[in-house]
């Protein structure tokens, strides 16, 4: 990272420490026919029916958007059986994600995340001043012990994604309701459900009924995110919600601003929730393509790590000339952009999304052209 520049003010500590998130490439030099599969962006993208609220929208530019997304918060209430009062929506998940860090973490505080943990959480950390306290995971998953035994009488908050982003690999409910029930009752654990409505696993529960126990047992301290950015297919609109006891969503109704959410993203997002066909082709298709490019890649010789999310982590040979960098290289002279995952601790991974159906047979195709090299 650059030296940071003389200047007179003094900067929070934490702050300079923090390395900036760098979104997925979208753009290949020379190239305007790309085909980008690096942000995990739903391959079939939004409703017709949610662009369609969108374009409406543009008709009232002037409103200012109802502040605490009322009709919004009802939609989702409505779709997943939960208590409206107990959601709060934000500019994307990653608004939420950080209202917790404000909430609950501080100077001198620490928050435990995952080995290849989504990067925003050491960020989140660092920038109210805590410090981000990383737990080994287990074959490229979240190890329940490893994060309860790094809990001290400093760690305030615990964020977990599951299933995790960059590696696809999820805890089952069992695990997950230990790791709360392991968790003292001063510490928040923060679940990350962002690629939810991906998965199709039996023994996966997205956060809803770990929250239902933490508000049950009075412990209050369990907060699940969730996203329109991925299945919805509405990341451009930046629009995520979370699910919380009463407690906690005071708190965030407290710090968040007070038109967080625009209301084109919450016309759009109601449309979004509505049109459930659209979804559940969104869902079969992922399922669908996520299993054959697995199968595919495999058969290419390559490492592929089983994802139950929307894209695939593909492990590549450390030495010789089939590495992650001379792949990436051979990927976008095809025009084809995936995302290398080295800053999760992944040097020799690159992360695919799972595209439309003419995308994923491209990438698949490049990949076991470039492994018979
Ligand atoms: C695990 C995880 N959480 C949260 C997000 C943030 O999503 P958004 O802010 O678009 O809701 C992402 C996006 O990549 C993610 O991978």
């Amino acid at each position: 990272m650059r030296a940071p520049k003389q200047i007179p003010w003094r900067v929070r500590p934490g702050i300079l420490g923090i390395e900036p998130y760098e979104g997925g490439k979208s753009k290949i030099k020379g190239r305007s026919d790309v085909i980008k599969l690096s942000s995990n962006e739903g391959a079939l993208g939004a409703s017709p029916k949610a662009m369609a609220a969108f374009r409406d929208a543009g008709r009232k530019l002037d409103r200012y958007p109802e502040g605490s997304a009322f009709a919004l918060r009802e939609a989702i209430g409505k779709r997943f059986g939960l208590d409206p009062a107990l959601i709060t929506c934000g500019a994307g998940s990653d608004e939420l994600l950080g209202l917790a860090g404000r909430a609950f973490a501080g100077p001198g505080d620490e928050v435990i995340y995952t080995e290849h943990g989504f990067l925003i959480y050491p960020i989140i950390a660092r920038s109210v001043g805590a410090k981000p306290v990383k737990a080994p995971e287990n074959h490229l998953t979240a190890d329940v012990d490893a994060i309860l035994e790094r809990v001290t009488r400093r760690t305030k908050l615990v964020y977990i994604a599951n299933p995790n982003n960059p590696t696809g690999t999820y805890l089952p409910a069992d695990q997950m309701r230990r790791l709360r029930r392991g968790l003292p009752r001063a510490v928040v654990l923060v679940v990350d459900a962002a690629y939810a409505e991906f998965v199709t696993a039996r023994d996966y529960e997205p956060g809803i009924a770990l929250v239902d126990a933490a508000r049950r047992s009075g412990a209050d301290n369990v907060i699940m995110t969730r996203t329109f950015s991925k299945v919805f297919g509405l990341g451009g609109l930046r629009l995520g919600w979370a699910y919380a006891p009463q407690s906690v969503t005071d708190l965030f109704n407290r710090i968040r601003m007070p038109f967080n959410v625009s209301a084109a993203a919450q016309a759009a997002g109601i449309a979004a929730l509505a049109d459930r066909a659209h979804t559940k082709r969104a869902v079969a298709h992922n399922a669908r393509w996520r299993h054959w490019l697995t199968n595919r890649l495999m058969d290419a010789g390559l490492v592929v790590h089983p994802s139950v999310a929307n894209f695939v982590t593909v492990e590549f040979p450390a030495k010789g000339k089939h590495t992650m960098a001379a792949a990436d290289k051979f990927l976008n002279n095809r025009g084809i952009i995936v995302r290398q995952v080295g800053k999760y601790g992944l040097p020799h991974c690159l992360r695919i999304t799972i595209g439309r159906a003419h995308e994923t047979r491209a990438v698949a195709d490049a990949l076991e052209a470039f492994m018979s090299r």
